[in-house]
């Protein structure tokens, strides 16, 4: 049967992506993004691709928002969702961040509050359906604080950890709480960075994996695989050396 999906930050390359893989069994969607004129263009592709109809909601993640009221009108216009996908994000200019606390706060509602605001309204609705998978996107950057983006990874692990105990939770109602980390992906979030090598995998690689996590019944992920095993390694990396690396 075709699903019914709700995507947050649904311009994104990586949810894009998985919608995509959706759009052609028929999905219905409602998508959540900041930009009209790309959400028009993710929506004609959609539809393109056999989705049975597409709902878009404009709304900017940088600032406060009522959440509950913009859940409940589209949970009421689906009768309910199967999915939903939290995917907004902003890599945060850690320079910046050290002396600007007013773009600090924006990231951090970007990339942690509104993700948690969104997923306890959606949490809610779907406990009370007594079904559903709710898929969070956090970040490797989260498993520790790193020279290079602490501002990003503590809202990833902020997101990470809230994701724990809403799974914990909802554990008995028969939702599933996905907390998904991909590692170095081709996306425009990251086209300031040299994407070649074998550490780098394109959008639909994470799209496959989080498709298999709902079939699966999955709690959490690293997409690729692997980037498990670099975490493993770099969460145990004594604190005395850690704290003198780069990286
Ligand atoms: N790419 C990676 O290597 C990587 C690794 C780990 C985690 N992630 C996470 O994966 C998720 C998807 O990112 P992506 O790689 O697919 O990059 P992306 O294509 O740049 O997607 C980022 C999404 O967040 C949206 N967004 C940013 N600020 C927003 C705001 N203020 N209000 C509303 N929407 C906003 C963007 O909207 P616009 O399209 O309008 O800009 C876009 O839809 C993010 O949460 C990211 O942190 C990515």
């Amino acid at each position: 049967m075709s699903k019914k999906i709700f995507i947050s930050g649904a311009t994104s390359a990586i949810a894009h992506a998985f919608a995509r893989r959706y759009a052609v069994q028929g999905a219905h969607f409602c998508l959540l993004g900041r930009n009209p004129e790309k959400l028009a263009i993710v929506k004609d592709d959609l539809l393109a691709r056999g989705a049975s109809s597409v709902e878009t909601v404009v709304i900017d993640f940088s600032s406060r928002h009522d959440y509950t009221a913009t859940v409940n009108q589209a949970w009421q216009q689906a009768s309910g969702f199967d999915i939903a996908l939290l995917a907004q994000g902003v890599l945060t200019d850690e320079k910046r961040s050290h002396t600007d606390l007013a773009y600090l706060q924006e990231s951090f509602q970007v990339n942690a509050l509104s993700v948690i605001q969104l997923a306890t309204v959606l949490g809610e609705k779907f406990a009370e359906q007594g079904k559903g998978s709710l898929l969070l996107i956090s970040s490797p950057a989260g498993d520790r604080g790193r020279e290079k983006n602490y501002v990003y990874g503590s809202a990833k692990a902020a997101v990470s950890v809230f994701c724990d105990g809403l799974r914990n939770r909802l554990n008995k109602t028969g939702v599933q709480v996905v907390t998904v980390k991909p590692g170095f992906i081709r996306t425009p979030m990251t086209t300031g960075f040299d994407q070649s090598g074998p550490l780098w995998a394109d959008a639909d690689v994470v799209a496959s994996d989080l498709e298999n996590a709902i079939i699966k019944g999955k709690s959490s992920l690293y997409t690729p695989w692997f980037w498990r095993y670099i975490m493993l390694v770099i969460r145990h990396i004594p604190e005395f050396i850690f704290k003198k690396l780069s990286i």
